[in-house]
């Protein structure tokens, strides 16, 4: 997507110098456009872990990164299979929900194990890393295209009204490489001259509907409101929301959907409302291996610190101030699973499917018992 004009993906390796891996790092995002040279594995699992890259299908096109930069530190330091297989099992460590963490860590010990030595290993792991981001790319492409239909529907019914999509954190370009999940259909319907209007989420306590969706959907000029969590029931109830689109960390064989913290709320306003809630996620995003989703899928808690302070932008520096007493203590749960019953659809790279086992299997039959 474009940033002042210029294309840009999340991730890429860097053109004067392969051995190193340059991304957008996000925590400075809206105030500042910082672009970081990571250039070893401690970094990578930095960047991840302290959410310098977040968002599920970008954290899995990192860990493929980390581990080819793991592929690299392995072919000097020599013990190649132990190196990397321990660099497997750091950057596993790093977020637990993202199931693309996992999914990207398989491919890339799979297709490494193929290679007969260090340097062809390395090269396996280089090409294996640009094909996972390519890949999310064009998944992402075409979870655009799919949505595309839902948007067109409500608005061939809405008489030049915009279509009001209100969506939850940051499901954007900048969760993926390029596109988003629930982002894509948003971006094609406003590319074919549809009106559409977005109500952006501000998703305390790290903002990242404030901050980071708000920035991405400006820069591409779609026209949206930021409001707080809490109003999305109220806008509901008003009519002032045509469509749901949010995007997915994990989301079980079954249909069931875990994602950023108060997704679940959003989706119990949506069915007392009658409101088309919908999750836009590509496969790699799915477990396949997962039945119950609300019993199984490992919810992150992260700092107490970022529930009880926030930060920002003042006289052009970043500040931090606090909030809730400092003696209080806080609980900081980073996902929560929204059931397949709630679920009006998935939409996926294949096309869009209903939540359930029958359904996501009809996409994609290779998976099926
Ligand atoms: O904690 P984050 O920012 O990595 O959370 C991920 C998210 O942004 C959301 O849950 C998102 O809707 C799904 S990730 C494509």
């Amino acid at each position: 997507m474009k940033v002042r004009g210029q294309h840009f993906r999340t991730i890429w390796l860097k053109l004067e110098d392969p051995n190193v891996v340059q991304l957008i790092d996000q925590r400075f995002l809206p105030h500042q456009f910082v672009i970081e040279e990571v250039r070893t594995l401690k970094q990578m699992t930095t960047a991840i872990r302290d959410m310098h890259v977040r968002g599920a299908g970008l954290i899995g096109v990192s860990a493929g990164y980390g581990m080819y930069l793991a592929a690299l530190e392995a072919a000097e330091r020599g013990s190649f299979d132990e190196r990397v297989s321990s660099a497997a099992t750091q950057l596993k460590a790093t977020r637990p929900t993202a199931v693309n963490l996992s999914w990207a860590l398989a491919r890339q010990l799979e297709t490494i194990a193929r290679g007969n030595t260090a340097d062809e290993k390395v090269a396996l792991a280089r090409r294996t890393a640009e094909q996972i981001a390519d890949d999310d790319v064009e998944h992402c492409r075409m979870i655009g295209h799919h949505g595309l239909k839902l948007i067109q529907s409500i608005a061939s019914k809405n008489a030049g009204r915009p279509v009001n999509v209100l969506t939850h954190c940051n499901a954007g370009w900048l969760a993926f490489v390029d596109h988003g999940s629930a982002t894509a259909p948003i971006y094609a319907a406003h590319d074919s001259g549809l009106p559409v209007h977005v109500w952006v989420s501000e998703t305390r306590p790290r903002n990242q509907g404030s901050k980071l969706n708000a920035w991405e959907l400006g820069e591409h000029g779609v026209p949206h409101t930021v409001i707080a969590d809490s109003a999305a029931g109220h806008l509901m109830q008003h009519g002032n929301v045509d469509l749901i689109i949010v995007g997915s960390d994990r989301t079980t064989y079954t249909g069931d959907v875990a994602n950023k913290i108060g997704t679940y709320l959003k989706a119990l306003a949506a069915k007392a409302n009658d409101i088309p809630f919908y999750v836009a996620l590509p496969s790699s995003s799915i477990d396949w291996k997962m039945r119950d989703g609300v019993k199984q899928i490992p919810i992150e808690q992260r700092a107490a610190e970022e529930i009880k302070r926030a930060n920002g932008w003042l006289d052009g520096r970043h500040v931090e101030v606090h909030i809730a007493p400092e003696r209080s203590a806080a609980a900081n749960l980073g996902f929560d699973v929204t059931p397949r019953h709630l679920v009006t659809g998935l939409i996926t790279e294949r096309g869009i499917c209903e939540a359930n086992e029958t359904s996501i299997f009809s996409l994609f039959p290779e998976h099926a018992p």
